[in-house]
Parts: C-alpha cells; sequence; structure tokens
C-alpha cells in the first residue's frame, strides 16, 4: 500500500520558514489539527491545507503572505469559519494555506467622543459588542452566527443581519481599515474620517472583497448610542403581504424606532419549536407565519412600552395581525430571538436544505414568497420551504429542507435547479443572489448571468491589478475566465 504525503511533508522547507516567522504554535500542520479549517459550517466542502497558518500580529501577517507571495502559495483568509457560501474553506490540492486570525483578537480602544472602536480582526463579533456594551455603546451588527463570526471575516463578507434596516451593514459602519496586500504590503487605512475624498475607497473595496483582495486586519468601527428602552414583540400573521403592512405602519408611525423586522415562516418555526431545546412559541395558535419586531430608542422619555402596545393594538383592530405578546423581560426578550436566530440550526438539523439568500426591494417580499414557494413545489414534491429573515431590509432567506424521507444527496444533488428556480424569480423582481452571504465557492457561477458585462470585467481587472497571481482565496467570488473572455 502507497501512502501520499500529507501537504506539509511535501514542502518541509516552505513550513520551516513559516515556523520561524510564527513559532511553532503560529503554525497547525498535522491533519487533525487542521481539519476542523478544511471544512465550512454546511459541511458542503472538504479541502486540504498545506499548514494552518496563525500570526499574532501584522507584522507577522504581512511576512507570511510576502513568503506565500515569493513561492506562488495560495492564502485562504479564514475568521469564524461560519461562511455559509464556503467562502473560508481550501480547495482539494493541499497547496493552500489557511490563514486565521484568531490570535490578533483585542479590542483595541473605544472612543467615547468620537463614537468608534478600534478592533482587531481575531475578536468574535460577540465580544466586540460586549465590549461596546459595557463601555456604553451600541456595536449594531447581529447576526446569527456572532458567537463564533470574527470581525475580520465579518468586514470581509459585509456581513448585514438583523439590525441593517436601521444601522446599515458592515460597510456603512466602518470608517477605516487597516489590511495586508496579496504581495504582503500593508494598507494603513485605519483612519477615524466621517469624510476623506482622497481617491478610491480602498477601504469599501476590501469590505465584501470576501478576502480576495487582502487580509483585513483592523478595522474602526462606529458605534451608536446604547438603547435606553427595547421592546421585542412576537406577531402572528396570515401571509408575507400582512407582515408588509405592518412594516408599513410602524414606518408609517416612526420608523427610526423599528430596529429589526424579521419574518419566519410557520414551517420554520415548527422546525425550531420541535428540533431546538426550550424553544416554545408563546402565542395561543399556530399562524402561517410570524414577524418578530424589535423597537428601541436611546430617549430616556420615549415610554416605548406604551406606544409598542398602541401601535400593535391598532395592527390587531386592523386585522393586520392575528396576535402578538410583547416581552416583559430581558429573558423573554431573548427567548423571542431565540425562536429566530435558531432557525438555520433547526434547518441543519431536518436533513439536506438549500439556502438562497436573496434581496428584493421591500414591496416584493410577498410576491417572492409566493412565486417561489409555488415553483418549488412544482419542482420537488413535498419539498419544505422555510423562507425567513431580514424582511425589513428586503433580503430573505427562501430556505428549503428536503421532502421528508427524501435521500439527502438526491435532494441536494437538485441544489442548482432550486437555487436556479428561485434566482430567476428573484430577477424578475429587481433583486439580488446573494444578499448577505456573498460569492464563496458556491455561487461564482452566478456571477455572469448577473453580473456580466462591464461590471464582471472591472471586477477581473480590479483583482488582477492587486493580485496578479490570483494567491489570494482563489476560486472564490469571480467565475474562472472563459479562453478570450
Ligand atoms: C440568518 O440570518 O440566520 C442567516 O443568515 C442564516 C441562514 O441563511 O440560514
Ligand atoms: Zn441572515
Amino acid at each position: 500500500m502507497t501512502v501520499s504525503p500529507s501537504p506539509a511533508q511535501a514542502a518541509p522547507d516552505l513550513i520551516a520558514r513559516f515556523t520561524d516567522l510564527l513559532g511553532p504554535v503560529g503554525v497547525l500542520v498535522d491533519a487533525t489539527d487542521t481539519a476542523s479549517f478544511c471544512t465550512d459550517w454546511r459541511d458542503l466542502y472538504h479541502g486540504r491545507a498545506l499548514a494552518v497558518l496563525r500570526p499574532a500580529n501584522t507584522a507577522e501577517l504581512a511576512a507570511i503572505v510576502r513568503l506565500c507571495n515569493e513561492h506562488d502559495v495560495p492564502m485562504v483568509p479564514q475568521g469564524g469559519n461560519t461562511s455559509m457560501v464556503g467562502g473560508a474553506t481550501p480547495d482539494g490540492s493541499g497547496r493552500e494555506v489557511v490563514i486565521c486570525l484568531t490570535r490578533m483578537n483585542r479590542v483595541r480602544a473605544i472612543d467615547p467622543a468620537d463614537l468608534t472602536m478600534e478592533v482587531e480582526a481575531g475578536v468574535t463579533l460577540k465580544a466586540a459588542q460586549d465590549a461596546a456594551r459595557e463601555a456604553g455603546f451600541m456595536l449594531p451588527l447581529s447576526i446569527s452566527s456572532e458567537g463564533s463570526a470574527q470581525m475580520g471575516g465579518v468586514l470581509a463578507t459585509n456581513a448585514g443581519g438583523n439590525n441593517t434596516l436601521r444601522y446599515g451593514n458592515a460597510r456603512e459602519l466602518t470608517l477605516g481599515v487597516e489590511a495586508v496586500m496579496p504581495d504582503g504590503s500593508v494598507f494603513h487605512g485605519l483612519r477615524r474620517l466621517r469624510k476623506d475624498n482622497t481617491g478610491y475607497a480602498l477601504r469599501q473595496l476590501l469590505i465584501g472583497s470576501e478576502g480576495t483582495l487582502g487580509i483585513i486586519t483592523t478595522a474602526i468601527i462606529q458605534l451608536h448610542p446604547q438603547p435606553r428602552a427595547i421592546e421585542a414583540a412576537l406577531c402572528a400573521v396570515d401571509d408575507a403581504d400582512a407582515a408588509l403592512k405592518l412594516l408599513g405602519l410602524l414606518r408609517a408611525r416612526d420608523p427610526a424606532l423599528v430596529q429589526a423586522f424579521e419574518f419566519m415562516s410557520g414551517t420554520g418555526m415548527d422546525l425550531v419549536t420541535s428540533l431546538i431545546a426550550g424553544t416554545t412559541v408563546p402565542l395561543g395558535e399556530r399562524a402561517p407565519a410570524y414577524v418578530l419586531v424589535e423597537l428601541a430608542t436611546p430617549r430616556p422619555d420615549a415610554d416605548l412600552r406604551e406606544y409598542t402596545e398602541e401601535v400593535l393594538g391598532e395592527a390587531l383592530e386592523e386585522g393586520i395581525i392575528t396576535d402578538a405578546v410583547i416581552a416583559e423581560s430581558e429573558g423573554q426578550r431573548a427567548g423571542l430571538w431565540k425562536l429566530r436566530e435558531e432557525h438555520a440550526e433547526a434547518q441543519r438539523r431536518a436533513g439536506a436544505s438549500v439556502k438562497n439568500d436573496v434581496s428584493v426591494p421591500v414591496t416584493h417580499v410577498p410576491e417572492l414568497i409566493r412565486r417561489a414557494t409555488a415553483a418549488c413545489a412544482a419542482l420537488i414534491p413535498g419539498i419544505r420551504p422555510a423562507p425567513f429573515g431580514h424582511m425589513g431590509d428586503g433580503n430573505i432567506h427562501f430556505n428549503l429542507v428536503q421532502p421528508e424521507g427524501m435521500d439527502p444527496a438526491a435532494f441536494l444533488a437538485r441544489s442548482h435547479d432550486i437555487m436556479d428556480t428561485v434566482a430567476g424569480i428573484v430577477k424578475d423582481l429587481d433583486g439580488s443572489f446573494s444578499a448577505e452571504h456573498g460569492v464563496g465557492q458556491l455561487k461564482p457561477y452566478m456571477m455572469p448571468a448577473w453580473r456580466g458585462g462591464a461590471e464582471l470585467a472591472a471586477m477581473r481587472h480590479i483583482k488582477a491589478a492587486l493580485d496578479p497571481k490570483d494567491l489570494m482565496n482563489p476560486g472564490k467570488v469571480l467565475p474562472p475566465a472563459q479562453p478570450g473572455a
């Protein structure tokens, strides 16, 4: 029997050089140590890595990137490894190194006058939120994976999440970044300026580039005042049209109060309550759909509770919602959010599922849900559509769970049919095939149809200019160029 050498055995000199630069603690080569870095959260991709490199600071990162560039070693930056599109998973060649920023995990400073936070890439989003809260402020980015997702990945993917409708995506919240570019040079853009029109906005190019143009090491994030009052309510609705009316009512009354507006289907909620321990829907009857509304204000004198009761009372009277419960305590509020945040995990436990992280103009959300539900049911009888997500900003996770009893592999084999069916409807409604999860290695094939022509050409030119050897997260975002294209 022949035993093929591990990737690291094939390149001992290189591993020794990495170890010189980072010390033994910064270089993982054993397959048992690297395994978890080579598979994604969804278990869709299984790669191999030459090594996992864990620099402790920007200088170390720059040094290993220079070395990789010199030796044509492809690099895969990885944060909390929570990508939904395989964006941080190496390929199967064993030539790529995974660069993991976990050791760069300091919240360096919080400036209460500027309302900014300087944070390193390896800090989890949750830890950054906690640090902001302890200082009396709020970092309003919130996503289901915030306990694991790290700031570097959050920025590299321009994460959005639950509060985008009020505070924007990661991009809108970031004033400056420092990054190591593909050749190992350092882009010193750690600025705290609200106005800075000095040429191309490189930070905006790096944010959302999914690690294909450089590796963000540190960022200046804008903070907001900590809300003094928050009210969370779970509302039962008949369908997404009713949910849209509720959003309209809340916005007509006071758009500035709406901090989250999350849609959930009855099917998705059933999966959560049956598969996730400690979850129940605190409403009388099962509803076809639900909305989790969160209102918040930094004003001490707002009497938000009274306002919430009044506006939801009006929605009930008008028949927009059929039932509602307002959280009475922080514990109850957390319980309502658990019903929402566990949607992805419940779907994972329910068997194979196909995700469609799509966005459409908010007014088209009901039509998207209606048409995509019917089209997918016609495609695979028994399929379980469980759309949910950030309806307030038009981003729906139109996820579909396999029919009960179907072979998971047979269901996954239809992934592209399902994705293309949903995408066709999304396109018709002027939407996007990737709202907040990015393109990764799951969706580059969709780029020519959606971003072709001048847009894709410009992206290719930018990539070639900044990373001429295609060493930064190759195979992600951009599809392989067609000969002659
Ligand atoms: C979420 O909002 O919970 C996620 O983006 C997860 C998903 O799409 O499954
Ligand atoms: Zn989401």
